[in-house]
């Protein structure tokens, strides 16, 4: 219901409000506070952001919108307060975090993610999902983010929303998160509306490595080209920041993006010890099944040669491998494939 919506989006609104103040101006707040100045977050990120401070009590937050009119049951469903088991009532869904509100591509209030203050488990809580907020389809600050990805035609995908906030302070205005949930196909396809290329700058853990491995065939099935901003050292982008400034994450991460095939090629060259013989041809194997799936005969060279050189392989052996795997995959490739020229937009072929 329309007048439903409304009123939840109302009192997201003003729950961000609160949760703002409570974090600046009270003394409940100083920890959280604290907390974040910490982690290197001006007063300016918290304001543009509108980090907040959802506090160690039961029924603030059902207070506050109960006196305010707020039928407590529809906040239930809206994502804002949960209903107590033995019936009595709701209490706050969220206590004792740090709150980061979230809202729609359209800039409305839709749903909260709220992280413990330091460690403990779970690390980050979301809204569920509710008739506002679906995680697969909802990018974290799509809505500031989108004047400058039309411009550039370009997007950054980040893993986390500290990644986003302390990117947009280095400077990267056209930065995303996913809900903390997989990629997935609804995600692509909102990007596809908007932007031409994904810059994929997950962690730089195994973890954060092996999401952007696959991340890849999804966004390129979505007509989307992608490249990879790596991060030295296993860090994440927000780590990164902390320890070597933000000039030093632009320049070594977001200013030399690779390839997708330059990606998979040091992906798969940390599975496999280079040192041994069998490493080494396990390794050349696989580098020449990833070449292989590149349209461009001229790209395929282009890394042929590398190998060749690095491993002291004739180009011409590695070629023969190279158009056996790519006659295999032209024979994998599903029917009616041929036809549709969508899946390359943009990609390879010049
Ligand atoms: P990370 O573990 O990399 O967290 O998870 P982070 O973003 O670096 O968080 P900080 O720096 O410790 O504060 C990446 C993302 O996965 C989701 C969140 O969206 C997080 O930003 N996540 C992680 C959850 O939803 N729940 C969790 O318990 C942990
Ligand atoms: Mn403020
Ligand atoms: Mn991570
Ligand atoms: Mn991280
Ligand atoms: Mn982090």
């Amino acid at each position: 219901q329309d007048s439903d919506r409304a009123k939840i989006i109302e009192a997201h609104e003003l729950t961000i409000k609160l949760y703002h103040h409570i974090l600046n101006n009270t003394k409940q707040g100083q920890a959280a506070k604290h907390y974040l100045r910490e982690r290197g977050m001006s007063d300016k990120l918290i304001d543009h952001f509108m980090l907040g401070y959802a506090p160690d009590e039961w029924d603030v937050l059902a207070r506050f919108l109960t006196k305010r009119g707020f039928d407590p049951a529809l906040m239930e469903k809206g994502g804002l307060l949960s209903a107590k088991s033995d019936g009595s009532g709701h209490v706050d869904r969220f206590r004792n975090r740090i709150m980061f509100p979230i809202w729609d591509r359209d800039g409305k209030a839709t749903a909260f993610a709220g992280r413990l203050i330091g460690e403990g488990q779970p690390k980050y809580l979301n809204t569920s999902e509710t008739m506002l907020f679906t995680k697969s389809r909802t990018l974290y600050n799509l809505h500031y983010a989108r004047p400058s990805i039309r411009k550039s035609k370009q997007v950054v995908l980040f893993e986390g929303y500290m990644d986003v906030i302390r990117s947009w302070s280095a400077g990267v205005k056209n930065g995303v998160a996913t809900m903390g949930t997989a990629l997935t196909e609804d995600h692509g396809a909102v990007l596809k509306r908007i932007a031409e290329e994904v810059i994929v700058c997950y962690d730089g853990d195994d973890a954060g490595q092996a999401a952007a491995y696959k991340s890849i065939p999804l966004l390129e099935r979505a007509g989307l080209k992608v490249a990879v901003a790596m991060l030295p050292k296993g860090k994440d982008p927000d780590e990164y920041i902390s320890e070597y400034g933000p000039e030093a994450f632009l320049r070594d991460a977001m200013d030399q993006p690779v390839s997708v095939t330059k990606f998979k090629l040091i992906y798969s060259r940390k599975n496999h010890i280079l040192l041994k013989e069998e490493g080494r041809k396990n390794y050349l194997l696989e580098a020449v099944e990833i070449v292989a799936e590149l349209d461009s005969s001229t790209e395929r060279e282009v890394y042929l040669k590398e190998l060749s050189r690095e491993f002291d392989i004739s180009l011409d052996s590695l070629k023969q491998d190279c158009h056996q795997k790519r006659q295999e995959l032209q024979k994998k490739k599903p029917q009616g494939d041929n036809n549709d020229n969508s899946w390359n937009n943009g990609r390879n072929e010049k």
